[in-house]
């Protein structure tokens, strides 16, 4: 049985269409990744698994149950990581995830749990102390836990620095070989093809494709780049024939083709039979952050990549 299985999901507030149909399913100890701008609907769909928001339309299971329905110990094997979290000021670490541990059946033990997360060295400080990097891993550390079968991590390192999102990243990492199921939402390209199994892209509330990163980057259908000096005298007009037609910019030829091997032969058997050599030959494939940017365009990236530097006062 799936862990997840969700079909036709919809939510709107008022006008606006925020999750507009979405199917996923979700197989157990799978890492997927929902993937996608600010406001693509993420948060909102990932609430509806977690039971917190009442879905429009649509079916919605999740460890076989109705997260609307689903009872105490339902929740119990389930973990989660809101976007926004809110704790109480004056505990420490150490006092809140003891308090978490004593609702669940079979908790991780809590100096374990401080551990995991890397907060040894502020486990007995007073919560307002700690810098939003330092309070974010406190969510990931109650998330985890109740040693959840199901784990639900919405931005779970944005605000990072390089260094804290490398440790989230071995933590989930962590997580996935003990057998948990986990359903990661990000807008870092990076973050989903390092953790997932599998990616899915959202915008505007749909799926726009969903695959391996490999499938994903292979699906898009820019094909690949062949590009080289053209040879003395030699114009694209005197080529052989291409998948696709060559162009040129003073003396480099670029070829964007669906079908790379046999083109490169192609090209290769003219030159070789002609005696001549093609310079500076390279063969380039779109890597998936151009293939990312063509689905969801390049306003969102701009956006990802100024939320990438590290704010102020955030470890
Ligand atoms: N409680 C809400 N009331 C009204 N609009 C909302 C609410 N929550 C989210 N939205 C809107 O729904 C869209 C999707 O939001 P969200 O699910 O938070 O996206 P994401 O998590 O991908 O950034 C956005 O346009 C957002 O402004
Ligand atoms: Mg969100």
């Amino acid at each position: 049985m799936a862990a997840v299985e969700v079909s036709g999901l919809r939510k709107t507030y008022g006008d606006l269409v925020a999750v507009d149909g979405i199917d996923l399913e979700i197989a157990e100890g799978e890492v997927l990744a929902i993937l996608g701008p600010n406001g693509a609907g993420k948060t909102t769909t990932v609430e509806m698994l977690e039971g917190y928001r009442t879905p429009d339309a649509g079916t919605v299971r999740v460890l076989g149950a109705d997260p609307q329905t689903g009872g105490r110990a339902w929740r119990e094997r389930i973990g989660i990581v809101l976007q926004e979290a809110g704790f109480e000021e004056l505990f420490t670490p150490r006092e809140l995830i003891r308090l978490h541990a004593g609702w669940y059946p079979h908790p991780r033990a809590v100096d374990e749990v401080l551990a995991m997360v890397g907060l040894e060295d502020k486990a007995d400080a007073r919560v307002r102390t700690l810098s939003g990097g330092q309070r974010r891993r406190l969510d990931l550390g109650l998330g985890i836990v109740g040693s959840p079968e199901l784990l639900f991590l919405d931005e779970p390192t944005t605000g990072f620095d390089p260094s804290a999102r490398r440790r989230a990243w071995d933590l989930v990492d962590r997580l996935r070989d003990t057998g948990a199921t986990i359903l990661l939402t990000t807008h870092y390209l990076d973050e989903a093809q390092h953790l997932a199994d599998r990616l899915m892209v959202v915008d505007h509330g749909r799926v726009v494709a969903e695959g391996t990163a490999e499938q994903l980057a292979a699906s898009a259908g820019l094909g690949a780049v062949i590009a080289f000096r053209l040879p003395e005298g030699v114009t694209v007009a005197d080529l052989p024939d291409l998948g696709a037609p060559a162009s040129a910019v003073g003396q480099v030829a670029e070829v964007r083709t669906s079908r790379p091997t046999a083109d490169v032969a192609a090209l290769a058997g003219w030159a070789v039979q002609r005696g001549v050599e093609l310079v500076d030959l390279t063969l380039t494939r779109p890597s998936l952050e151009q293939v990312y940017l063509g689905l969801v365009g390049t306003e969102a990236a701009v956006d990802a990549a100024g939320e990438a530097a590290p704010a102020e006062g955030v470890d």
